[in-house]
């Protein structure tokens, strides 16, 4: 086996241990220890006593002792290839118990001695020095052995027997370079397992007589086959490839590092045509010589499916139009060429019976299959990786594809040029992928119209037209690494469940989305510039409110790009006040509160009479103002009384029981013209003398007064013009409403006195009375009170 081979098994069995790694990892109760290619010499000393998984593999070890690993009670899995071990004494594992994996290949063990207790279910020994096959009689009792790996420079039937009871399920066999000197055709007889891999030496030409066909094996894997010398068909692997003929359970072939004639080829494989082989694979194959190989015979076969994968042809003038004709002829279901530089393919001169073609990674262009209807009953066709360019000529080519379900165009240079008219694709198409092309908006213009998975992702498009055809089926689509600046919504894609637009340029994705998007159940959207604004808000809201499976990659994949300042933080961390984003709201909530203000007055008025508390609290202010503009000698000179009450009949009650009893508790002195009556002088003249020697007049205003007492101040006032406009010495109380009209037209000073509404209402509410009275004894004015007492006391 070539080194690069070698290494590919040795890769994909890492794989597979990692695969098996990764699924004991997620019990949380497996340890992984990896000191592959570190260049040690010995098992290092410093690991864990929790180890289940060692990998010690592609270092300078030469020696496996007790000592290393009798501390790894837990060991279920040692990998030690790729080192220089030359004995093992398999009873240093004795009391690793957990130990189920054990790969010593690619060392250069001569010598194991077996022990007992073992009890694996994977060994590999294979690439080894091993002279005769490494099986001792212990094996036998390994009763859970899944895979074996051995190497060989001579097999012996004997050898085998103790494993013969054994169900291996994959056995790999490396034959080293000096294999083949005294052969033993029958030393494989009594193995017993499901899978056989044979790796041959690599040196020589193929001329072993081994029979392969073990009787247990469904599947038959050979490497290394080369047959240079003999173009008439490579006798000797001929020979042991129609031993197969034995095996009637044999199923899968596969042949791995073919060298060999054009002319063999051919004939090994239409040796195989009539075989019981289902699956046929054939991979890295190196052809050369001349190709006369006649007539393919396609009758009787088994075969189901052929794969030929990475070919190299070292022929210059090949008849090509040969070659492709042989190959889309074949009476079988599933064809593969892949890697093979295929410049073209013919149509098959028939109906094809052909499902499943896969010519990926070749040099096919535009004219493949042109006109070609022999492909009928074509299910998938695979020309990923071609030369493919245009892509109306592939639309059709699918045309005459009646049953063509998958398609798979994607890694060409597929561009669509809307002037080319109608788009006729086969209406089967249900899956059709054109990933990795240069593709614009246009394609939305020419799809399949039945199609469900579109895969469009890594092309040029900026956006999706609004105005396609609907694709009422889709329900699948890939746009990732694209250029589109916004999240489509699903008016046209009535059915879409799976979304994928990663890697794009949407910086504001809508939030109508969800709403547009009934039916979806995956939307991949991250990696894309979002732009952290008020705008975004709602889409962030949304996905919230969505499940969270639905939005794949949230929150890790979905991170602010600008502004500066949130750069980077995800998308679920960024908040913004619902205020101070929405316009509307801002307005509606200013609006709301003037209102809520405007109705609070309104019931304050009302209810609570604000009006009258204002007024009320003007009169003070203004009062208080005034009063300190008063000089003081004034007052010396005229005050007698503090005030002067004149009042109707119809009020004394008030005016006794209220006014009078609060006044005088603040020791106000009142003239009231019965009470002070100077005698043998009219009712006029007392009053005006108690007008005279009051400093303030209150007059209790209600329509009796207006219709009682007012007529002899009117004619007073017009006499001596004592009460001035901006009088101080004027209080009225309004002790019950006055309508206007009841005030008689002649009573011209009232009626200004009232239309300047400077009077003090008395409220009808108890709990008002306070700051009436307080007001009332503002106007008289206290302070002035006082000097005035100290001077009344200093004239007495
Ligand atoms: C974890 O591994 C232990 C032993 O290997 C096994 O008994 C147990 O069932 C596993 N647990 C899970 C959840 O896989
Ligand atoms: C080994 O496992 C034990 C029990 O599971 C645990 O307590 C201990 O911390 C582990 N040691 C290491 C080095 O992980
Ligand atoms: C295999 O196991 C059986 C029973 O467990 C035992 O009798 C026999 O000796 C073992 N053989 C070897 C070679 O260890
Ligand atoms: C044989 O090959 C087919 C197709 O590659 C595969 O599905 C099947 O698992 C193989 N069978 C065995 C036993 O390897
Ligand atoms: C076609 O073949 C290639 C190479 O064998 C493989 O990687 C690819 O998955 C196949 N394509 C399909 C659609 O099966
Ligand atoms: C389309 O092909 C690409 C490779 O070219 C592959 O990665 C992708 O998974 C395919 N898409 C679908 C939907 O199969």
């Amino acid at each position: 086996m070539t080194k690069t081979n070698s290494s590919i098994f040795h890769f994909a069995i890492i794989f597979i241990l990692i695969l098996e790694i990764r699924t004991q990892l997620s019990n949380e109760s497996e340890f992984l220890v990896d000191r592959s290619k570190t260049g040690l010499t010995h098992v290092p000393k410093d690991l864990s006593l929790n180890t289940t998984i060692l990998d010690i593999s592609q270092n300078y070890i030469s020696e496996l002792r007790t000592s290393d690993i009798i501390s790894l009670s837990k060991l279920k899995i040692l990998i030690i290839s790729h080192n220089r071990i030359q004995y093992l004494d398999m009873s240093v594992f004795r009391f690793n118990q957990e130990l189920e994996y054990l790969d010593l290949s690619h060392n250069k063990l001569e010598k194991i001695s077996c022990h007992p207790t073992l009890n694996l279910k994977h060994l590999d020994l294979s690439f080894n020095a091993f002279d005769a096959l490494p099986i001792c009689q212990e094996l036998g009792n390994m009763s859970q052995l899944e895979f074996l790996g051995l190497s060989a420079t001579q097999l012996q039937k004997s050898s085998m027997l103790p494993i013969a009871y054994l169900h291996i399920s994959k056995v790999l066999l490396v034959l080293g370079d000096t294999y083949g000197e005294k052969e033993d055709p029958e030393s494989l007889r009594d193995l017993n397992t499901q899978s056989l891999h044979i790796v041959f030496p690599t040196r020589n030409e193929f001329h072993f007589i081994l029979d392969v066909s073990v009787s247990t094996a469904v599947s038959l894997e050979l490497s290394n086959i080369k047959c240079v010398l003999d173009d008439n068909g490579c006798s000797s692997f001929q020979n042991v490839l129609s031993k197969l003929q034995k095996n009637s359970r044999l199923s899968n072939l596969t042949l791995n590092n073919i060298e060999t004639t054009w002319n063999s080829f051919f004939m090994i494989l239409q040796l195989v045509w009539h075989t019981n082989i289902k699956y046929f694979s054939i991979s890295n194959v190196k052809l050369q010589g001349r190709v006369d190989f006649r007539d393919f015979d396609y009758s009787g076969t088994s075969l189901k499916a052929l794969s030929i994968h990475q070919v190299v042809n070292d022929v210059f003038s090949l008849p090509q139009g040969y070659i492709y004709k042989i190959l889309s002829n074949m009476n079988i279901q599933h064809l593969t060429v892949s890697a093979a530089h295929m410049v073209h393919m013919v149509c098959p001169s028939q109906i094809s019976p052909l499902l499943y073609l896969n010519f990926s990674n070749n040099l096919l262009t535009d004219m493949v299959f042109k006109n070609c209807a022999n492909l009928a009953n074509l299910k998938t066709l695979s020309l990923q990786m071609n030369q493919l360019k245009e892509l109306a000529n592939i639309v059709h080519m699918t045309k005459e594809m009646k049953s063509l379900q998958q398609l798979d165009v994607s890694q060409n240079s597929l561009k669509y040029d809307e002037s080319e008219g109608n788009c006729p694709w086969t209406r089967s198409l249900l899956s059709l992928n054109m990933s990795s092309n240069i593709l614009t908006d246009s394609v939305f213009r020419c799809l399949p119209p039945r199609v469900k998975v579109l895969d469009l992702h890594n092309n040029r498009i900026r956006s999706i037209p609004i105005d396609v055809t609907s694709l009422e089926t889709l329900q699948e689509l890939n746009v990732a690494s694209n250029s589109l600046a916004h999240l489509p919504g699903c008016g046209t894609f009535s059915s879409l469940s799976i979304l994928i637009i990663d890697y794009n340029s949407i910086s504001n994705p809508s939030a109508d989305f969800f709403q547009s998007c009934q039916k979806i159940r995956s939307l991949k959207a991250g990696n894309n510039p979002f732009q952290c604004t008020c705008e975004l808000r709602d889409f962030i809201q949304s996905v919230g409110q969505v499940s969270s499976e639905v939005v794949e990659g949230w929150p890790d994949s979905y991170k602010c790009d600008y502004p500066e300042s949130y750069k980077g933080t995800p998308l679920k961390d960024f908040h913004v006040s619902q205020l101070s984003c929405n316009t509307a709201l801002l307005i509606v909530t200013i609006g709301v509160s003037g209102l809520v203000f405007a109705v609070t007055v309104t019931v304050l008025c009302i209810y609570l009479d604000l009006p009258w508390y204002l007024r009320m609290v003007c009169q003070w202010t203004q009062t208080r103002r005034r009063a300190r503009n008063v000089p003081l000698e004034e007052l010396q000179r005229t005050v007698q009384f503090h005030a002067f009450i004149s009042y109707s009949g119809h009020d004394s009650a008030w005016v006794k029981n209220e006014l009078i009893p609060n006044l005088e508790k603040e020791d106000i002195r009142i003239c009231l013209h019965e009470r002070n009556f100077v005698p043998g002088k009219s009712i006029m003249e007392n009053i005006i003398n108690c007008i005279e020697k009051s400093y303030k007049s209150i007059f209790v205003l209600s329509p009796n007064f207006v219709q009682s007492e007012w007529c002899h101040y009117e004619l007073y006032f017009a006499h001596h013009n004592l009460f001035n406009e901006g009088s101080n010495n004027l209080i009225l109380i309004l002790l019950d409403p006055i309508p206007q009209y009841s005030i008689p037209s002649s009573y011209h000073k009232l009626k200004a006195l009232m239309a300047q509404r400077t009077y003090l209402e008395w409220p009808k509410e108890k709990s008002k009375h306070g700051l009436f009275w307080a007001n009332l004894r503002a106007s008289i004015n206290i302070k002035l009170m006082d000097k005035a007492k100290e001077i009344s006391h200093t004239q007495i």
